[in-house]
């Protein structure tokens, strides 16, 4: 059997550099609260237990991200990242087995990254390894210090560092794996730091490493994973690098975001080859979209939306909770909400699936090949049968399903009488166009 594996995540902290009343890991980024992305991360990895220690607006905090797989450990006074650890020996320190501890203010940490940090710990049989990078400006960020022989030492804070070893570009990220049974027996004898009075998690591994214990680096290749948000600026920072990485994902994807300046695309968005993303459009976390697909410009897509191959939505086309299945077209001014679309149908320019009754929502059913002509609005719960054809203006209303093959007009929608219903046989690509 695999090593348990538990993770814990710094999320206590004030974040006082942020000059902000909301707490520092709920500030968005891309979207989605900071801590929002080290949990998808965290879970990711399919750990044993997660625990989220907070702290400073803990309820804040508690509500935005509540979940059942999520353990909330409190932290009332803000004394440390080795306090906040220390807080959740009760709940954690039983059993063994390694623990990640990661920091809610690092948001650009990858679950890949994470995974080959816990193997290179167990192959090492360290007992704590550090995730390191070198940077260029290493700023406010911790220091590692190595002995002569290269093995760690300790960690010093940049406040508390002499010249030389601010002149050190090899950084602490703030993200560990520990032996857990060592971590905590190691954090009950920690000291309060004399200069800034917390205790400090980082004096875990100079312990350890006074005692001549096994201690590791794990050097990051991508530095920006380990970019920590501590300002407004820094927030910028990781936006535009978080933004880029997206970019670049779907170009070595094949996928064409025409103008990736006015397009946001949600973090594990899926999109396939070919698929062209058009200015203006909006892709929110949730969203696939299939091969050859065309989105935009000045899409929609909310959570849930499924376009399946060659699909294409359009100009001010909203859709959400939806599939679209293959080579289905919504190119102009639509609302798609709560709907299973099939294959091939057209929705025309101004259709509506009118999903919510002012108390529920409810779903909308267009089976392959439908035609439904413009501006028609369909009242959910409804359905339209395969080669259906809807009217232009027509108002198909609840429960009023249309049979395959059916054609209705009118508000509210009948059978058409005249003689559309025979030339509605000819397939529903023909009649298309
Ligand atoms: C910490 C590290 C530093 C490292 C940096 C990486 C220590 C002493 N320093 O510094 O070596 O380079 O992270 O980003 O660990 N937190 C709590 N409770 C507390 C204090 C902090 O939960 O009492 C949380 C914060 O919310 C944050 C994380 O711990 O998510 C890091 O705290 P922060 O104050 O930002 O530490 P840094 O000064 O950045
Ligand atoms: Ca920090």
């Amino acid at each position: 059997m695999a090593r348990a594996l538990d993770i814990l995540i710094l999320a206590a902290g004030r974040g006082t550099r942020m000059k902000s009343d909301l707490p520092k890991v709920l500030h968005p980024l891309h979207g989605e609260p900071l801590i929002a992305h080290v949990l998808a991360e965290a879970r990711a990895l399919a750990p044993d237990r997660i625990g989220v220690i907070v702290g400073h607006g803990r309820e804040l905090v508690r509500a935005a991200v509540a979940a059942p797989d999520l353990e909330f450990v409190v932290q009332k006074e803000q004394k440390g990242t080795g306090h906040a650890i220390r807080c959740a020996s009760r709940s954690f320190a039983a059993g063994d087995g390694d623990v990640i501890v990661l920091s809610g203010d690092v948001p650009l940490m990858r679950a890949e990254t994470l995974r080959a940090f816990v193997a290179a710990h167990r192959r090492s049989r360290a007992l704590a390894s550090v995730m390191t990078a070198e940077l260029a400006e290493p700023g406010s960020l911790g220091r590692i210090i190595r002995d002569a022989g290269g093995r760690i030492e300790r960690i010093v804070e940049a406040r508390e560092a002499s010249p030389e070893e601010r002149a050190i570009r090899e950084i602490n990220s703030g993200i560990y794996v520990f032996r857990k049974s060592e971590l905590f027996a190691r954090l009950k004898g920690l000291k309060r730091q004399a200069a800034s009075g917390e205790y400090y998690l980082t004096d875990v591994i100079k312990d350890l490493a006074a005692a001549g214990l096994p201690v590791q680096a794990f050097r990051l290749e991508d530095e920006t994973e380990a970019f920590g948000i501590n300002t407004l600026d820094d927030l910028a920072t990781a936006q535009e690098a978080l933004r880029r990485r997206i970019w670049q994902d779907c170009a070595a994807a094949g996928v064409e975001i025409v103008d990736p300046s006015s397009t946001f695309i949600g973090k594990g968005v899926r999109i396939g080859a070919g698929t062209v993303v058009w200015p203006f459009s909006v892709l929110m976390p949730g969203v696939s979209i299939g091969a050859r697909c065309r989105v935009g410009p000045f899409a929609h897509l909310r959570s849930g939306t499924l376009l399946e191959d060659g699909a294409e939505v359009g100009n001010f086309v909203e859709v959400k909770n939806s599939r679209l299945g293959a080579k289905t077209l919504a190119r102009h001014l639509s609302y798609i909400g709560d709907a299973t679309i099939g294959r091939d149908v057209n929705v025309g320019a101004g259709v509506i699936t009118a999903n919510y009754d002012g108390r529920d929502k409810h779903r909308t059913e267009i089976d392959d090949g439908a035609f439904v002509g413009s501006g028609a609005i369909l009242v959910a719960p409804v359905s339209v049968g395969r080669e259906a054809m809807i009217g232009a203006g027509a108002v198909v209303t609840s429960r009023h399903d249309v049979a395959a093959g059916e054609t209705v007009v009118g508000v509210p929608a009948r059978p058409f009488a005249g003689k559309a219903k025979k030339k509605n046989k000819a397939p529903a690509r023909t009649r298309r166009r």
